[in-house]
């Protein structure tokens, strides 16, 4: 696969993606972002891959937002179409594998909006939080507005978009933005080991339990545990189920299969 802005890496089960626009802090531009549409399409279809990580090239940055030089001639009606919840983050969205952010520096605006639709997101100390498009004169418009009270509350949220400051990992950690916070040098290490004890699950088995927990907010209570019991039942038709049971009893590591 060959891209302009991304960089993948496909390893044990684990597709890295490296957003690749160091000299702008990865800052997503039309061309990013349809790569990344065109690249989790590809992943979701490449049964090698059950685990993908997201991640910034350079030291500084994870993603820096959307590309704010876009920003300067567009019209209403082009960003209406360009922001719609169907075509940002689309593919990554309705994708079944579970994403794990990278967060290497600065994750701002679009940059913190893709980490939040990630499953799990893992920063260095360094790393920097913020939905800054207040002292554009906008507000966020790939998902923060609605993803950032899910999991921090809505005051906190309230604070971040109506301020724009930037919070630290730590604090990040400390509202549930974050799940896991690291020294610098040990983020890649850290999330690497997440994928690939991730990766060596039933890759079938994954998807379901994305589904499931996925569920949790998007459901009332009662729902989300109807799914879930259906999704349970469902697994016992699997032969990964068999042979993760099988494996247990006679004491030795399954093999799963996706099947
Ligand atoms: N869009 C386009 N370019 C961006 C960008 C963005 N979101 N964020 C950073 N860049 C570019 C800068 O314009 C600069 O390019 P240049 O060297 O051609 O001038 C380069 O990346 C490096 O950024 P710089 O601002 O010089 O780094 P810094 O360390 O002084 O500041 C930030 C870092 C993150 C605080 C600052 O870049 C910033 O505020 N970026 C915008 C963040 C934002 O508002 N994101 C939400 C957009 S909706």
């Amino acid at each position: 696969m060959q891209y302009e802005t991304l960089i993948v890496e496909i390893k044990d089960h684990v597709a890295k993606i490296i957003v690749n626009r160091p000299d702008k802090l990865n800052a997503l531009n039309k061309k990013a972002r349809d790569e990344l549409n065109q690249v989790f399409k590809e992943l979701a279809e490449n049964k090698e891959v059950h685990v993908i990580v997201i991640t910034g090239a350079g030291e500084k940055a994870f993603i820096a937002g959307a590309d704010i030089n876009e920003f300067k001639d567009a019209t209403a009606a082009e960003m209406y179409q360009n922001f719609r919840p169907d075509t940002i983050f689309y593919e990554l969205n309705r994708l079944r594998k579970p994403v794990i952010a990278m967060i290497n520096g600065y994750a701002l605006g679009g940059g913190l909006e893709l980490a939040m639709a990630c499953d799990i997101r893992v920063a260095s100390e360094n790393a920097k939080l913020g939905q800054p498009e207040i002292k554009l004169g906008l507000i966020p418009g790939w998902g923060g507005s609605q993803r950032l009270p899910r999991l921090i509350g809505e005051g906190r949220a309230m604070w971040m978009i109506l301020t724009g400051k930037m919070i630290d990992a730590k604090k990040g950690e400390e509202w549930g933005l974050i799940d896991f916070v690291v020294k610098k040098e040990e983020l890649e290490e850290f999330t690497m080991s997440i994928a690939k004890q991730i990766a060596e699950m039933s890759p079938f088995t994954l998807q379901v339990g994305k589904e499931a927990v996925k569920a949790a907010s998007q459901m009332s209570l009662r729902d989300g545990l109807e799914l879930e019991s259906r999704l349970f039942a469902l697994l016992f038709s699997t032969k990964d189920k068999d042979e993760g049971v099988a494996a247990f009893l006679e004491k030795r590591k399954p093999v799963f299969k996706g099947e």
